[in-house]
C-alpha cells in the first residue's frame, strides 16, 4: 500500500466506516462460527472486530512488516497471523467455518490471481462455510488513492460467476454505488 492508503487503513475513521457501516453490512444476520480467517488483514482493524465474535481468528497478511506489526499487537488474543499470500495458503484444505475479506481483493494484481485466492478460500473454508466480504467499486477517487499502488478493481457484476466459478454454491453480491459487499456458501 502506498502512504496515504496504509495511513487511511490505520485510521480512527476507518475503525468506525468499519464498526458501524461496512462489518453490519456485509455480515448481515450472519454468524461466522468458531474458525475464522481473515484475508488481507492489514493494520488490523477488522481484526479487532472479528475477534470479538469469533473465538479463534486466523489472519493472512502478505506484507511481513504488517503482518508482524498485526501479531505483536494481537498478543494475548486468539489471533494467529499468518505472513503468506491468499493465492496459496499454507492452511489445510477445509478447517475454517467463515472467511471474511474486507477490501483487498483488488490489492491483488491481475484477475487470475484474484480468482486463485477465491479458489483457496474455498478449498480452506468446510463445507457449508461462509465467505463475507467487501471492496471497492472503480471511482476516480479509488484510483487516485492507489497512485503508485496496485489497483486492480473488481467488477461487481462478474463477481457471483467467478465466485461460482471458484467453488462457491450459494452467492449474494450487491452494490451501493461506491462499495459492494459479497457473501458466499461453500
Ligand atoms: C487495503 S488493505 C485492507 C486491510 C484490512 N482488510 C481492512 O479492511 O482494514 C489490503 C491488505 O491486503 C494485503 N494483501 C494484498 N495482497 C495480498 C495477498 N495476495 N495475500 C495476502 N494479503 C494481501 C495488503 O498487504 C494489505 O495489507
Amino acid at each position: 500500500m502506498n502512504d496515504e492508503h496504509l495511513r487511511l487503513c490505520a485510521s480512527a475513521e476507518w475503525a468506525q466506516l468499519v464498526a458501524d457501516e461496512l462489518l453490519p453490512w456485509v455480515l448481515g444476520d450472519d454468524e461466522l462460527g468458531p474458525d475464522v480467517l481473515e484475508i488481507g488483514a492489514g493494520p488490523g482493524l477488522v481484526t479487532d472486530l472479528l475477534v470479538e465474535r469469533a473465538p479463534q481468528v486466523t489472519a493472512i497478511e502478505l506484507d511481513p512488516d504488517l503482518a508482524a506489526a498485526l501479531r505483536q499487537r494481537m498478543a494475548g488474543r486468539p489471533v494467529e497471523v499468518v505472513t503468506a499470500d491468499a493465492t496459496a495458503m499454507p492452511l489445510p484444505t477445509g478447517r475454517f467455518s467463515a472467511a471474511a475479506c474486507f477490501t483487498m481483493l483488488h490489492h491483488i494484481p491481475d484477475p487470475e490471481g484474484q480468482d486463485r485466492a477465491l479458489v483457496e478460500i474455498a478449498r480452506v473454508l468446510r463445507p457449508g462455510g461462509l465467505l463475507v466480504g467487501t471492496d471497492g467499486e472503480d471511482t476516480p477517487a479509488r484510483r487516485a488513492l492507489h497512485v503508485d499502488d496496485v489497483f486492480t478493481p473488481i467488477d461487481p457484476a462478474t463477481l457471483a460467476a467467478r465466485l461460482s466459478a471458484a467453488g462457491f454454491g450459494y452467492t449474494d453480491v450487491e452494490s451501493n454505488g461506491d462499495r459492494f459487499r459479497f457473501r458466499a456458501r461453500r
